[in-house]
């Protein structure tokens, strides 16, 4: 039988279709050894099914022992995207794909030997093929970054730790980092900061990357993580069940990290500044009381009456902090509130913010990179669930819309900033037996940063 005749005869039972799979073993003699067919659906492919071909073809070469695949990216003519775009798609969902986490496991399997792959394309569009693998390739070394250190057990992953690998994302041109400890917290003002992290016997950090890429003088971007390496709710307590997870609470400081060492391996011709607020929230002798009323950096003044709503607490003075950088934007990103999973899910981050043009910059960055937000309002009349007797507002607002409230805390420190807040309790990680970090935002992050690049 002739080849051609050979693999005709073998796909004639093959299901056509997004998803479907089929290996084919070439002869020995061959250069290509086995041949893997991807059911497609017929004329220009949408977004959606083109991400289901290249998840489905991801799965199978994970599984696959060999060193090197080459990808026909000609084969597909991708509905209103052009090569650049298809480019970028593919190799994002393909290195996503093939993340996995060093866990210290016995019986851990090894490792796939895949090392490369080579994207086939049209010599016309070289250029721009190229540009898109460097950009993808950048965006994977970020997203890995995040996964990782989301998934490193909270006895690792602590606030010194995160200091650690910003200070390790430094070592790049044109990037410094800056880590401020508890002594230094404490005399700057940061009362609210220093209410969540007293509990700890682990010191808390506010660490700041700045990398240099724009010209001198330019505003920065600035982007701002949650960085709560675990959550246990201090006073406040959580319940036991499913506790664990909240190691997954410094993913939003994961994915500002991420981002920064995608824009710096991107070489991006800007100036970004990432600044995370790393702390632990333990119940202890030292620990915040319900009551407790703090001064923050800004002046004004919050009575603690739940000591789990402890992220905002650090993020207010992280923000007010990052006003002296006089950035042209301040996003911050956390894992905020169980409320914003009930709203979205884990599809969607919550997305929040005092300005039009950029919520929808960012709006459009998710979508183009299926890293999706959708926006809530944070419009000011919710901001009376805030009221307290005892102090300019309180750290929680009441059993409604608490990702709003939430988010509503947060814009009483953003009010001379150009402000957007990506809440990812949802989107960040994942719970049960596909238990993980997701690496969520950062490919949102990266591609924002990119558009105005
Ligand atoms: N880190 C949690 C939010 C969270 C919950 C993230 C579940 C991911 C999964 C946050 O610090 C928290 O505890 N929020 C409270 C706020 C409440 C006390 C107003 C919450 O959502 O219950
Ligand atoms: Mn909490
Ligand atoms: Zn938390």
């Amino acid at each position: 039988m002739k080849a051609d005749d050979y693999v005709k005869s073998a796909v004639r039972d093959f299901e056509d279709k997004p998803g479907k799979t089929l290996w084919i073993p070439l002869p020995a003699s061959k250069r290509v050894k086995r041949l893997l067919v991807l059911g497609s659906s017929k004329g220009p492919i949408s977004a959606a099914d083109f991400r289901k071909i290249i998840q489905a073809a991801t799965v199978q070469l994970k599984s696959a022992q060999f060193r090197s695949a080459t990808l026909d990216l000609e084969a597909f003519s991708v509905a209103d995207q052009d090569g650049y775009q298809t480019t970028r798609l593919a190799t994002a969902i393909i290195s996503a794909g093939l993340y996995r986490f060093d866990a210290p496991k016995q019986d851990e399997q090894p490792p796939s030997r895949l090392n490369r792959i080579v994207l086939h394309v049209d010599g016309r569009s070289r250029a721009s093929a190229a540009r898109a693998v460097r950009h993808a390739n950048a965006l994977d070394a970020g997203m890995a970054f995040a996964r990782d250190l989301g998934n490193q057990p909270p006895n690792v992953c602590n606030p010194t730790y995160l200091a650690r690998q910003a200070r390790s994302l430094a070592r790049a041109e044109k990037t410094s980092c800056k880590v401020i400890d508890e002594r230094q917290i404490e005399a700057l003002g940061m009362g609210a900061f220093m209410s969540v992290t007293r509990g700890s016997d682990t010191p808390g950090k506010l660490i700041i990357v700045e990398y240099r890429g724009g010209k001198r003088g330019e505003p920065p971007i600035a982007l701002i993580g949650k960085g709560i390496t675990f959550d246990t709710g201090g006073i406040s307590l959580k319940p036991g069940p499913a506790m664990d997870e909240m190691k997954f609470d410094m993913c939003g400081a994961a994915a500002v990290l991420g981002c920064a060492r995608a824009v710096i391996d991107a070489k991006l011709p800007l100036n970004l500044v990432a600044v995370v607020a790393a702390a632990e929230n333990m119940p202890s002798g030292k620990a915040s009381r319900p009551g407790d009323v703090v001064t923050t950096l800004s002046g004004q003044t919050v009575e603690i009456l739940n000591t789990d709503a402890e992220g905002r607490l650090v993020l207010c003075d992280a923000i007010t902090y990052t006003e002296r950088y006089k950035p042209k934007v301040v996003i911050d990103v956390a894992t905020l509130t169980g409320a914003c999973i009930i709203a979205l899910g884990s599809h969607a981050s919550g997305l929040f913010a005092n300005d039009d043009a950029l919520a929808n910059d960012l709006l459009k960055a998710g979508d183009f990179i299926g890293d999706r937000a959708w926006r809530l309002p944070v419009w000011e009349d919710y901001q009376s669930a805030l009221k307290s007797n005892f102090a300019d507002m309180a750290n929680i607002g009441g059993r409604e819309a608490g990702a709003v409230t939430a988010a509503c805390f947060l814009a009483r420190f953003t009010r001379k900033l150009r402000w957007a807040h990506l809440d990812v309790a949802g989107s960040a990680f994942s719970g049960g037996a596909a238990k993980g970090a997701s690496g969520r935002p950062v490919p949102l992050l990266f591609q924002y940063v990119l558009d105005q690049a």
